[in-house]
């Protein structure tokens, strides 16, 4: 089971990734993605992709979300919310899975929506099953 989000949080964060959405640099792939991250102290931050004319050097949403996250002091992610628009849901890439659990507890949601609604919640394990994380680092 997800760890509990309050509903004044899912709506700030899905407010701050959509609006992140509508201003993703995405003119090679026309595919605008928004993803906002909650974190310890209950505050949001966004990040939108950010493609490049240099293809491989684009970074996803989810990516720039967690950047201003650690930029502005946040040190844990306790909810993400992704944006993104077509018939199949825009889950997290892998790499982005990875940097997610760099910061999230397995039971942290991870919440795909669109610019109308919330489409399907998952728990950060149920998309990285055993995975790798900073604990396995320690001595
Ligand atoms: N993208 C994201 O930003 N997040 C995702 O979860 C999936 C994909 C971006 C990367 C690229 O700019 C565009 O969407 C198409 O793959």
């Amino acid at each position: 089971m997800p760890t509990t989000l309050a509903p004044h949080n899912l709506d700030r964060l899905l407010e701050a990734a959509r609006a992140a959405q509508g201003r993703a640099h995405a003119p090679y792939s026309r595919f605008s993605v928004g993803a906002a991250v909650l974190d310890e102290s209950e505050r949001v931050h966004a990040g939108c992709n950010v493609e490049n004319a240099a293809y491989p050097m684009g970074t996803c949403a989810e990516t720039n979300a967690i950047g201003a996250m650690v930029a502005a002091g946040g040190k844990r992610v306790t909810a993400i919310v992704v944006v993104g628009d077509g018939k199949v849901l825009v889950t997290p890439c892998g790499g982005c899975r990875q940097r997610i659990r760099e910061f999230a507890a397995p039971d942290a949601p991870v919440i795909v929506a669109d610019r109308d609604k919330v489409r399907a919640q998952f728990t950060l394990a149920e998309l990285l099953p055993h995975s790798f994380g900073p604990e396995n680092l320690q001595a």
